[in-house]
């Protein structure tokens, strides 16, 4: 077995949520760049490649608002974290029963494992889905942005409140190469965006998405 370490790289200790982006989406060894974790072959299932009906009543959805907008000329949909390509199948199957929307809807996906964004070149035969890293690039008409299982797949970071003063959870190693919990304490930027949550005041263990603030903003 390869040891966990060299999720590490070149460092000693990393906060959680740096850890486990590292696990998941390195572009070598990450869980997410080198094979498909999910469908009957993989680790776990997802909605999409339980029944189509799933993604189906999100096709009739994205329609259904294209309508109540006023079914303007330009329409964009983004789907994040496209996995095997099987949602967008669907619902790229189930517009077509609605010549309006498909002569006009546009369709990106936001993908960040290269392994993965290939299958999905692979999976989905049509010619008009375009990938993007940079949401700036749709420039015309609304944008429905949807995902399943995109943030949660997003790592998050780890603190613990001591005193009254806030530890973030790090992971480092020791000379046996086993993988120990250790806490430092957080810096002045992650204490200050904490203490603007007013929901975290009374928590002594928070879980928070900065990677997922960070795809907000985007
Ligand atoms: C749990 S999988 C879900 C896949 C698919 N939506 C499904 O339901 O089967 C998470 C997906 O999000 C992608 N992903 C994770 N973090 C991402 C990021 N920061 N930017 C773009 N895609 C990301 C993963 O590579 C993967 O395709």
């Amino acid at each position: 077995m390869k040891s966990n370490i060299r999720f590490f790289k070149k460092s000693k200790i990393l906060p959680v949520d740096k850890f486990f982006k590292n696990v998941l989406y390195d572009n070598k060894i990450g869980y997410y760049s080198s094979r498909l974790p999910i469908g009957q072959k993989g680790d776990f299932i997802t909605s999409p490649n339980i029944s189509y009906l799933f993604s189906e009543i999100i096709a009739i959805w994205m329609i259904s608002t294209w309508e109540l907008f006023g079914k303007p000329k330009y329409f964009n949909i983004v789907e994040l974290g496209p996995g095997d390509g099987s949602l967008i199948n669907v619902l790229l199957r189930s517009f077509k029963k609605f010549p309006k929307f498909n002569s006009i809807k546009k369709i990106f996906l936001y993908e960040k494992s290269n392994y993965l964004k290939k299958l999905q070149k692979r999976n989905i035969s049509d010619k008009n889905v375009k990938w993007i890293n940079d949401f700036k690039t749709i420039k015309k008409g609304p944008v429905i942005f949807f995902g399943n299982e995109f943030f949660d797949a997003l790592p998050i970071k780890q603190f613990k409140k001591i005193n009254n003063l806030i530890y973030e959870k790090n992971y480092t190693f020791d000379k046996n190469h086993k993988i120990r919990e250790v806490y430092k304490k957080a810096s002045k930027n992650n204490c200050k965006i904490l203490k603007s949550f007013k929901i975290l005041k009374k928590l002594n263990f928070i879980e928070f998405p900065l990677f997922g603030f960070q795809e907000l903003k985007k």
